[in-house]
C-alpha cells in the first residue's frame, strides 16, 4: 500500500502534487497546439471557484439537488439556442464529446429497435474524417461502422459515397462540423437531404465547432455553412463546452431535435434491490463541478467575450495558414473553417518536423495517412497560442531546413517498404520486431517520435491498433 500510515499535512500534499506536474505540457506557454483550451487567468479563476462550490453535490438524484438541474438546463439551453434548436430541442450535459457521441449513437440504436424492429444488424454510415469516437461508440454498442470516402482535395464527406453505402440495415448518418483533423465542415445540408430521403437519423458532431461556429456565423466577415438544427434532417448534435465553450474538462452537451427522440437515451431500472435508478446520461453519480464551471464561464465571457476570443483565434489561424503555405515545403490540407488545421509536405517527412519543432519547444500533433490523404501534422489554435502564431511561423523555415540537413533522415516510403518486408516475412510476429526497431517499451518512450509515427503510419490498422493497446496496457498499473 503506498499511502502513509498517518495522514500528510495539507501543504505537503499540495506541494507534492505540484511537483508531479514538472514533466507535463506547459499549456499556458502558448507553444502547445493541442489538448487544452485555457481561457486566460481571469476566466480560469472564476471557473475554479464555481467548480469548487459544487465539489460535493451529486446529480444522481435531481430531486435532491434541484440547483444541478437548473445549471444543466441553463447550459443546455445556451447551446441549444446557439444551435437554433427552437423550443422543441432538448439535451443533456455530459462528461465530454465521447459521451455525447456515445449517447447519440445509443439513442439511434434504441430508436431503431423501437421504430424499425426488422433491423437486426444495425449500421452507422460516416465519412473517414469522423472522429474515432464514432468507431468507439459502434464497438461499445455492438453496431457496424460503415466508412464512406471524403473528397481528397476538400476533405469534406463524399455524399455519393455515403449514399452508396446506405442499406436496409442503416440506422444513422453522421458528419462533422468541423472534423478535428482538418477543421473542415462536411456538406451538412446535402447529408440532411439524404437523411430525410432515406428516413434516417442524422447526427452532427459539432464537439469542436458547436459553440465557435455558431458565434462566427453571427459575426461580420464570416460565411459559415449551415450545420445546425436549421438544416432539415439533422436530428441530434454534440457540442462540447470544454473545448471552445472554455469550460473545465468534463463538460459537453448532446442536443436532440425533439423530446420523443431523447427518450431513447434515458435509462431507468426498478428491478434491483437498490434505489430506483433513472439516468439521462452515462453517469449515475454525476459531479456538479463541471456544470457549475461551464455555467460560470458562459456568464463570465458573455456574447462579447466569446466573440472577442474567436476573432483573435481566427486572426491567428490566418497567420498560421498563410505562413505554413508560404514555406514552399508545407501545405495546409483543405480549407479550415475555424481554428483547427493540418499541413503536409511533399519534400520532408513531417513526423521529423514534429520532432524538430519539439526540440524548439513547440508541440504539434501527428496524424496518420489514409488511402485518400497524406500523413500530416495537426494544429488546434487556442487562446494562449494567439500571441505566438507569428513566432511559430517565423521558426518554420529553420525547422524545415534542420530536417532537410539531418544526417538521420527518415524517408516515409522507405519505412513503408521495410515494414511491408517485415510483415511479409514474419506476419503478425513482426509486431515485436517493429517495437524493438522503434524503441518502444512500456512507459519508456524515446524523445524522438518520428520513427515510431512512421512505423505506425505504415502498419495495417489492426496492427497499429494492437501495438497501441499493448503500449497502454504496459503504461498503466
Ligand atoms: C470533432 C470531435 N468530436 C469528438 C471529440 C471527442 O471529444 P472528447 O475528447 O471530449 O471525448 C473530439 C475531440 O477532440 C473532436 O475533435
Amino acid at each position: 500500500m503506498n499511502i502513509p500510515d498517518s495522514g500528510m499535512a495539507p501543504d505537503q500534499i499540495l506541494e507534492t502534487l505540484r511537483s508531479f506536474k514538472g514533466g507535463d505540457a506547459d499549456y499556458k506557454s502558448g507553444r502547445i497546439f493541442a489538448y487544452t483550451f485555457f481561457p486566460g487567468d481571469e476566466a480560469d479563476a472564476v471557473i475554479k471557484q464555481a467548480y469548487m462550490l459544487y465539489l460535493d453535490e451529486n446529480g444522481l438524484d435531481p430531486t435532491s439537488f434541484p440547483s444541478l438541474v437548473k445549471l444543466e438546463t441553463e447550459v443546455v439551453r445556451f447551446v441549444a439556442d446557439l444551435l437554433r434548436g427552437g423550443p422543441d430541442a432538448v439535451g443533456n450535459f455530459t462528461t465530454g464529446g465521447t459521451e455525447s457521441i456515445m449517447l447519440a449513437v445509443k439513442t439511434a440504436r434504441d430508436f431503431a429497435r423501437a421504430a424499425k424492429p426488422h433491423i437486426t444488424r444495425p449500421e452507422v454510415v460516416f465519412p473517414r474524417t469522423a472522429h474515432c469516437a464514432f468507431y468507439k461508440a459502434c464497438e461499445y454498442l455492438g453496431l457496424t461502422p460503415v466508412v464512406a470516402d471524403f473528397d481528397p482535395r476538400t476533405f469534406r464527406a463524399d455524399v455519393d459515397s455515403m449514399r452508396s453505402l446506405i442499406t436496409d440495415n442503416t440506422i444513422l448518418l453522421m458528419a462533422s462540423a468541423p472534423s478535428y483533423a482538418q477543421g473542415v465542415v462536411d456538406p451538412i445540408a446535402e447529408i440532411g437531404r439524404l437523411a430525410l430521403e432515406k428516413d434516417l437519423l442524422f447526427h452532427v458532431d459539432a464537439c469542436m465547432g458547436g459553440i465557435m461556429l455558431s458565434f462566427l456565423r453571427q459575426m461580420p466577415g464570416y460565411d459559415i455553412p449551415d450545420f445546425d438544427f436549421s438544416v432539415p434532417g439533422v436530428t441530434s448534435i454534440s457540442a462540447d463546452m470544454h473545448k471552445f465553450g472554455y469550460a473545465a474538462k468534463g463538460a459537453s452537451t448532446v442536443v436532440y431535435r425533439s423530446k420523443a427522440l431523447r427518450r431513447h437515451q434515458i435509462f431507468a431500472n426498478t428491478q434491483s434491490t437498490t434505489y430506483a435508478l433513472v439516468n439521462a446520461t452515462l453517469l449515475s453519480s454525476k459531479p456538479g463541478g463541471p456544470m457549475a464551471g461551464a455555467w460560470a464561464v458562459s456568464r463570465f465571457l458573455g456574447r462579447q467575450g466569446y466573440e472577442k476570443m474567436f476573432e483573435s483565434l481566427m486572426q491567428a489561424t490566418r497567420t498560421l495558414v498563410q505562413g505554413i503555405n508560404a514555406t514552399g515545403d508545407l501545405f495546409v490540407l483543405g480549407k479550415p473553417e475555424m481554428c483547427l488545421l493540418s499541413f503536409a509536405s511533399d519534400t520532408i517527412n513531417v513526423f521529423q518536423l514534429q520532432d524538430e519543432l519539439a526540440r524548439r519547444g513547440w508541440y504539434v500533433q501527428p496524424q496518420f495517412s489514409t488511402p485518400l490523404s497524406p500523413h500530416n501534422l495537426h494544429i488546434t489554435v487556442t487562446w494562449p497560442n494567439v500571441p505566438n502564431a507569428q513566432a511559430f511561423v517565423d521558426e518554420l523555415p529553420a525547422a524545415i531546413q534542420a530536417v532537410k540537413d539531418s544526417p538521420a533522415k527518415i524517408d516515409i516510403n522507405t519505412v513503408r517498404a521495410q515494414v511491408k518486408a517485415m510483415l511479409d516475412s514474419f506476419g503478425d510476429d513482426a509486431i515485436a520486431q517493429l517495437s524493438a526497431m522503434a524503441g518502444v517499451s512500456g512507459a519508456d518512450m524515446p524523445k524522438d517520435m518520428a520513427l515510431i509515427s512512421s512505423i505506425l503510419d505504415a502498419l495495417p490498422k489492426h496492427m497499429s491498433e494492437a501495438l497501441l493497446k499493448d503500449f497502454i496496457n504496459d503504461l498503466f498499473v
